[in-house]
């Protein structure tokens, strides 16, 4: 069970659950064919968003296996509060202690190290709060920015699946990274 204190603090982040204000900052993601390239979904209509962001709002702790806990990353790039992207940790299995992890940003934020920051918090919630034993992220194989940052956050590449599944109309490879919580600890006392 996790029910994080929010909001959760990290250098340039606050790391909360999405409320009714944020439909705007959500909709810049959600609606930008960009952004949803290599998500298992299509751009959305503002409807389709107004639901999603329902959706979001209720998920904000993990009680059960299967739940996603999926937060907005708010910042301050200009002065103003922006939700410029959103960090998610799905409780995967409860018997085997794991957990997957997903970032999405706002393109306008991107290239910033914002995703780092916040993925390092969710792996942080997800090994010392949660207590997994491991956490995996999957990317599509040409998505180059999110297995760079799986990479920067010190995961490893455990597959490379070939043609696994038809992926928005055709055939396409996934790789798998992962960290156990034995690496988060030696990478915790390796940074210290
Ligand atoms: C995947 C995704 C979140 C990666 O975003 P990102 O901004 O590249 O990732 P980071 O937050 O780690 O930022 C890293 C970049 O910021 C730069 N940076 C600038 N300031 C920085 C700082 N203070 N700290 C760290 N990095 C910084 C880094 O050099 C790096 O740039 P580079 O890629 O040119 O080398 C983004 O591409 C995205 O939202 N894609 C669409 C959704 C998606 O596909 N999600 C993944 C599904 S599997």
């Amino acid at each position: 069970m996790l029910r994080p204190d929010y909001p959760i603090r990290t250098e340039r982040l606050t790391l909360r659950p999405f409320a009714d204000g944020d439909y705007d900052d959500l909709h810049l993601m959600t609606g930008d064919p960009e952004v949803v390239r290599y998500l298992y979904w299509e751009v959305h209509t503002p409807q389709e968003t107004r639901a999603a962001l329902e959706r979001r709002k209720g998920q904000a702790a993990l009680t059960e296996e299967g739940q996603w806990l999926t937060l907005a990353m708010q910042a301050e790039p200009e002065g103003q509060p922006r939700v410029v992207g959103q960090v998610v940790l799905r409780w995967a299995s409860v018997a085997h202690r794991q957990g997957e992890l997903g970032f999405t940003l706002n393109p306008a934020f991107q290239g910033r190290g914002y995703a780092r920051e916040a993925a390092e918090a969710m792996l942080r919630l997800g090994f010392e709060d949660l207590g997994l034993h491991r956490i995996y992220a999957a990317c599509d194989t040409r998505n180059t920015a999110s297995w760079g940052l799986l990479t920067r956050l010190g995961m490893r590449r455990e597959a490379h699946f070939v043609e696994d599944e038809i992926f928005k109309g055709e055939y396409g490879d996934q790789y798998i990274y992962a960290m156990l919580d034995r690496e988060w600890r030696s990478r915790q006392t390796s940074s210290t």
